[in-house]
């Protein structure tokens, strides 16, 4: 499948991304503008032929009706055998979507009127502070976003713990009243270990400060059994369906925490967001729709050039956890080495992800970026304005910076400039090794997704068009973006190695690794 375009990568030799733009209208012509955003992959070696062979291989993989089947809630993960259907969350005119012959809307929007009134009894309520016990997918998405809309914050304070590390809820709970702390228990099974823990360690707390559990707990999950057995009752559990994946939860129950903490009403702009980038993704022909451009400039990146990472830098602090929680998204839905049908994938499976917000990432690791030996698309994400009028001159600063990245990566500085920069300091073979130190090679892919202000609408909307990307580069791999089958190794081994580390059991038959770690965790305790 990809055997063209690696020729035309092939064929394009050494060919400077700069010179591209000889083509007048090339930033427009290799930019999708919609929904108050604009994606611009024009400084990546994409051209006209590139982009073409990148739409077919769409095409060929069957997107369009693949993206249908999953809207139209068919049982797209096949190794669970359940539909996929996150986008019913904020499907809020509430137009129809089967499963198993069944309408789910109705359900649907009762939870969310459901949770909403929730979150107001908790928003008018004692409680100054809301304790999320969740991780990964109960987690991330919430904790992420609550970050992110912080001009928004009007509720109690809200605390994530995730964890198994007692750290993390020891550090949280301290401080906090016992009499005014509600705690959230997220869990889509109901069984995840670390949430276990801390729940029932929460649970400890508020008993020795003489409370009891009534009125002070909440659970998330598509298990009312087992949050009944954990003794939660049920009208304290909001229930979601097997159709909605962990990492993908956000946009139902799993955002409690963020509705508490930002309102119902900011709540719902955020779903409006997702549903107008399903809208968009839905409708868009391919070369102007931006969650199908946005995974065939990745593909071409990782899949045809083999970059092996992908750098997500976000210019918007309160972005800070979206590289984490698009770790778990992309990584956890795309790092699979066999498609659909068991046979070994023929290509690269999605690419690791990692970054950190502008401009702190600059004085940390944009050293590699700019002169290592790997190349490393980055993905640069700005808004146009901030929420502090008073602070215009810090945004400025912080676009600058922004711009002045990609700008930097594209251009590059060549060995006459490098002269130049130190001429009158050097001269002779010392100028010469002083002036290689400051040679920029350039020529290095970017992209910038520009849009207006993080509100929660636009959030929204960033988060689902993250999310269909991941979907096309799954449809385009073949495999199954929706189990992550890969995570069940380390839970099993971790459950055994429990009364190993305790010393209940010996070592007999660990590798000698294992047992030599064992032992020395052991010799201290
Ligand atoms: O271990 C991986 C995982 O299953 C994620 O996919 C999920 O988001 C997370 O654990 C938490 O699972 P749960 O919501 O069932 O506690």
């Amino acid at each position: 499948m990809w055997t063209e375009l690696k020729a035309l990568a092939d064929a394009y030799g050494d060919r400077h991304i700069l010179d591209l733009f000889q083509n007048g209208n090339r930033a427009e012509a290799f930019s999708v503008k919609d929904c108050n955003m604009l994606f611009d992959y024009s400084k990546t070696q994409i051209d006209d032929e590139i982009r073409a062979g990148l739409i077919a291989v769409a095409e060929k993989a069957d997107l369009a009706t693949r993206r249908d089947a999953m809207f139209g809630g068919a049982k797209i993960n096949e190794t669970e055998g359940r539909a996929v259907l996150h986008t019913a969350l904020r499907n809020l005119n509430g137009t129809p979507v089967g499963v198993d012959g069944q309408d789910v809307m109705p359900e649907v929007l009762a939870t969310l009127d459901k949770m909403s009134a929730v979150a107001e009894n908790v928003r008018a309520s004692d409680f100054t502070d809301v304790v999320n016990i969740g991780i990964g997918g109960s987690d991330l998405g919430p904790a992420m976003a609550y970050i992110a809309l912080s001009p928004y914050h009007s509720g109690p304070r809200c605390h994530f713990v995730s964890n198994v590390d007692g750290a993390d809820i020891a550090d949280t709970l301290a401080g906090l009243d016992p009499a005014k702390t509600l705690f959230i228990v997220a869990s889509k099974t109901f069984t995840t270990i670390e949430t276990m823990t801390n729940a029932r360690t929460a649970l400890a707390w508020l008993e020795k400060a003489g409370l009891s559990a009534d009125g002070r707990f909440i659970a998330l999950s598509s298990n009312k059994e087992k949050a009944a057995e954990w003794g939660i009752p049920e009208d304290r559990v909001l229930g979601f369906e097997d159709w909605v994946g962990g990492r993908y939860s956000m946009w139902g129950p799993i955002g409690l925490s963020l509705m508490i903490g930002i309102g119902p009403d900011n709540f719902r702009d955020f779903l409006v967001g997702g549903q107008a980038m399903d809208l968009h993704f839905r409708n868009a022909p391919f070369d102007q729709n931006m969650p199908v451009m946005l995974a065939l400039v990745g593909m071409w990146h990782n899949q045809v050039l083999d970059y092996a990472t992908r750098a997500v830098l976000p210019y918007d602090n309160r972005l800070a956890r979206l590289p984490a929680y698009l770790q778990q998204l992309e990584m956890e839905s795309n790092g699979k080495g066999v498609s659909m049908d068991g046979a070994d994938l023929t290509c690269q499976s999605g690419p690791v992800v990692w970054g950190e917000p502008g401009t702190n990432g600059q004085h940390a690791f944009y050293q590699l970026i700019h002169q290592g030996t790997r190349v490393v698309p980055c993905e640069f994400l700005v808004a146009a304005e901030g929420h502090e009028p008073d602070l215009a001159h810090h945004h400025a600063l912080l676009v600058a910076n922004c711009l002045a990245q990609s700008e930097a990566l594209l251009r590059g500085r060549d060995l006459d400039e490098a002269r130049g920069k130190v001429a009158d300091k050097f001269e002779g073979d010392e100028l010469e090794r002083q002036a290689r130190h400051r040679v920029f090679p350039g020529n290095r892919p970017t992209t910038t997704l520009a849009y207006q202000k993080l509100t929660p609408q636009m959030l929204g909307q960033i988060i689902a068009l993250y999310e269909h990307r991941v979907f096309v580069e799954g449809v385009i791999l073949g495999i199954n973006s929706y189990d992550q089958w890969g995570v069940e190794l380390g839970k099993e081994l971790a459950t055994a190695l429990g009364p190993l580390v305790t010393g209940e059991t010996g070592t007999d038959g660990k590798d000698g690794s294992t047992a030599q770690l064992v032992q020395y965790v052991r010799s201290f305790l």
